[in-house]
């Protein structure tokens, strides 16, 4: 009996011990980047999603950029993955959309987004919803967009100015969910009987975070909240159906009719995850940037003092003092786009961008194998400051030499890069210069409360930020 029970217990260990090998050390044909595996399955998962104060990039990529360098490999969620720090793989990578790589989330992602959601779609369906976003959100649209956007912010801040203290995150979520979901849905969170952004609520929380689907996660509050607010969308859909509305005045009225034509390749299915995406992606990256903005401008009274007099230029410059923000001088606020682009750049809102090698890349000396995914992050500027000028103080001024001759920065891309650059850029930047416009020219604020900054990995204001506007006296 002995030596049967002895063979197994030393088959066993052999096999967990080459389980455990390889595990480690994924075959490759090439060299792969440096760095560590962690433990089967789990891999490096708790590592990424420990949340941590720092205001910067997250540790967990700090970390090991400073023991492996700027290219590393790791385990997160059961797969294997390259980091990639490197500016210029970066660039190679959103370049290479479509060819060596794909645009790849992981399942996380696509079960709160939907599996037909447009960052899982590729090839001509990708471009036809492409296409049908930027109609919504492309320059033409945000031109006519610019006096409600102007009437929204000075609404909301008089309205903040009387209360005394607001919590700027949470203000700022629900003026530009009530914006976005009257452009997409004609939603009215006043007369509506349901609320349909308490469904959004915890959204960035779930979606970078670990992928326990059971009561009390994160990630279940999503999966919750993506059910009840899909199931509120295709009720709208199906009232506009049985009741179909004679003028289209919303992003609805143009998918129903969108679906309606005979050579359609849209379906019900596909039109509600895009529906879903966008009423997400447009409040909660876009609040933000602008508590992100009142915090940074808080603690840079000179910064701030430069965008006042920007501001009050472009008022002064008028016949009529309250005439509204015009096309014109909305592209003329230069000093505002710099502090945008300081602002997206230092908050750092999606800490990653996720692709797949659709076939084995060489770069740099290291084998990226087919198949394996990769997290594109930006580079960490400071760990090597001969290479990459940009620190990490937030320093609007610096974006007069930033710019590269092709008119952009390779270490920018808090929108991304490439074919899938961010479409709402264009609409989140309107939104904050003539939110600021209207702030700096009629307002003054001090911080109160919170402000506190939380990464895991993704950026969150836990306690809010809390603050006390006032008008200006003149
Ligand atoms: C500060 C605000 C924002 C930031 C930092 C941001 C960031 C990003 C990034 C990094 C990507 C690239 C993802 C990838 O390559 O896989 C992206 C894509 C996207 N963003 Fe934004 N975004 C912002 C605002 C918005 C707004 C306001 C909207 C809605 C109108 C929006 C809608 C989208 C959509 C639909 C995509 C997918 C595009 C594609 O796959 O081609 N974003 N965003
Ligand atoms: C946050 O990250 C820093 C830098 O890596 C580390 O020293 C610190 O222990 C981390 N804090 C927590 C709470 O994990
Ligand atoms: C902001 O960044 C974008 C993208 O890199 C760039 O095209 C633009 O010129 C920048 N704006 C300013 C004012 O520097």
């Amino acid at each position: 009996m002995f030596p049967l029970v002895f063979y197994f217990g030393v088959l066993l260990i052999i096999t967990i011990t080459i389980w455990f090998y390889n595990w480690r050390n994924p075959r490759c044909n090439g060299v792969l980047p440096p760095g560590s595996m962690g433990w089967p399955l789990l891999g490096e998962t708790l590592q990424f999603f420990s949340p941590n104060t720092s205001s910067d990039i997250p540790p967990f990529v700090k970390d090991r950029m400073k023991r492996y360098g700027p290219i590393f490999k790791t385990s997160l969620v059961g797969r294997p993955i390259i980091v990639s720090t490197d500016a210029d793989l970066n660039y190679f990578i959103f370049q290479q959309e479509g060819q060596s790589f794909q645009s790849w989330y992981p399942d996380t992602f696509t079960e709160i987004f939907g599996r037909q959601n447009v960052g899982s779609l590729h090839g001509f369906m990708y471009k036809y919803l492409k296409n049908m976003v930027l109609n919504l959100f492309g320059p033409e649209s945000l031109k006519k967009m610019l006096p409600e956007v102007e009437q929204a912010s000075n609404r909301n801040l008089r309205r903040w100015s009387t209360q005394g203290i607001v919590d700027v995150k949470e203000s700022t979520a629900q003026m530009i969910f009530d914006l976005t979901a009257k452009k997409l849905i004609s939603y009215d969170s006043e007369k509506s009987p349901e609320n349909l952004r308490e469904n959004f609520v915890a959204f960035i929380q779930g979606l970078i975070s670990f992928p326990l689907d059971i009561p009390g996660t994160a990630y279940h509050k999503c999966l919750q909240g993506r059910k009840k607010a899909m199931k509120m969308l295709k009720n709208m859909l199906q009232e506009r159906r049985e009741k179909p509305r004679k003028i289209q005045s919303d992003f609805f009225d143009y998918v129903l009719e969108e679906l309606q034509r005979e050579d359609t390749v849209l379906t019900e299915a596909i039109a509600l995850d895009l529906m879903f995406v966008l009423l997400f992606a447009s409040f909660e990256t876009t609040s933000l940037a602008i508590t992100s903005a009142m915090k940074f401008l808080v603690d840079h009274p000179l910064v701030l003092k430069q965008l006042t007099e920007e501001h009050e230029a472009i008022i002064k410059r008028r016949e009529i003092p309250d005439s509204g923000v015009t096309w014109n001088e909305y592209k003329s606020m230069k000093f505002t786009f710099q502090v945008i682009n300081e602002t997206v750049r230092l908050a750092n809102i999606v800490p990653g961008i996720f692709r797949k090698a659709l076939r084995e890349i060489k770069f740099k000396g290291y084998t990226i194998p087919a198949g394996w995914a990769v997290m594109v992050c930006p580079p960490a500027v400071h760990l090597n400051p001969t290479r990459y000028r940009d620190p990490l103080d937030f320093n609007p001024w610096r974006w007069e030499a930033r710019i590269d001759t092709n008119g952009a920065s390779r270490n920018f891309m808090a929108f991304g890069g490439g074919m899938r650059f961010c479409v709402g850029t264009d609409f989140t930047k309107v939104q904050m210069a003539v939110f600021l416009h209207c702030l700096v020219t009629k307002y003054k604020w001090k911080a109160v409360k919170g402000g506190d900054i939380l990464r895991t990995p993704g950026l969150q204001f836990p306690k809010g930020f809390h603050v006390h506007i006032s008008e200006k006296e003149n």
